[in-house]
């Protein structure tokens, strides 16, 4: 479950999000949309505490983030998989390695590393690209590497923050299709985008956000 409980944010005098109140059940899928500058990254950082939240507080399942111990940080990082639009991959390791290192810097053994990493490449499709390079990759085979890396820890949330930005539409939609899978297999998704044909027609919740305050919430 996430819960924003009057949650507010300011840079300087600036508010960047205003008293949010949002509720998102254990295992549902939902978005969170809205212009440019309207705080939804922001949002998102706030939840593996990028950022601190000024004013109310955010409960990540069982975690309450306001009281959240320095030392329990990485405790709420390996709960969470993140997703962003420009893929974040490293240049110099192949497909397989960038999926790996998200566990060997976790001090996984190497025995498990490889066989988790092996089932998240599976899930995304990517086995034959193991050895691969990202650069010899296309935009959605990369972020289909990225989400591989989100979930190999096998993640209660994850949150994705225009993760088809760079992608050309109908490749977009694919992406959308892998995190409704992943979502079927019971975890939590929340995306952050600016385009409305992402959610159409899915029957998940939409959050509005306008310059920092939810003005709203649909049905996709
Ligand atoms: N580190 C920061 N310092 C100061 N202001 C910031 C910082 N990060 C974000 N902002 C401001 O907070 C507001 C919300 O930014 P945010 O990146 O959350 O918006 P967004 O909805 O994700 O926009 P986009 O669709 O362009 O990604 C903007 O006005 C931005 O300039
Ligand atoms: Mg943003």
């Amino acid at each position: 479950m996430i819960a924003f409980q009057n949650v507010s944010k300011y840079y300087d005098l600036h508010t960047v999000l205003r008293n949010i109140n949002i509720t998102i059940q254990k295992g549902e899928m939902a978005f969170l949309t809205g212009p440019s500058g309207a705080g939804k990254s922001t949002l998102l950082r706030l939840m593996y505490m990028a950022e601190l939240a000024d004013e109310g507080n955010i409960i990540i399942e069982d975690l309450d983030l306001a009281s959240l111990k320095m030392s329990r940080i990485p405790f709420l990082r390996r709960s969470i998989g993140v997703v962003f639009q420009d893929f974040k991959l490293i240049k110099n390791l192949n497909v397989f390695n960038n999926v790996a290192l998200a566990l060997r810097i976790r001090g996984v053994v190497e025995r498990e590393a490889r066989n988790l990493t092996s089932e998240a490449l599976k899930k995304v499709n990517l086995r034959h690209l193991a050895d691969s390079y990202p650069q010899s990759l296309s935009g959605g085979e990369q972020q289909r590497v990225a989400i591989a890396r989100a979930i190999v820890a096998d993640p209660l949330v994850i949150l994705a923050d225009e993760p088809t930005g760079n992608l050309d539409p109908g490749t977009a939609l694919d992406i959308i299709k892998l995190f409704r899978d992943l979502n079927l297999q019971g975890t939590t998704v929340l995306i952050a985008t600016h385009n409305r044909e992402l959610f159409r027609g899915t029957g998940k919740r939409v959050f509005k956000l306008d310059g920092g305050t939810l003005s709203g919430e649909e049905v996709g």
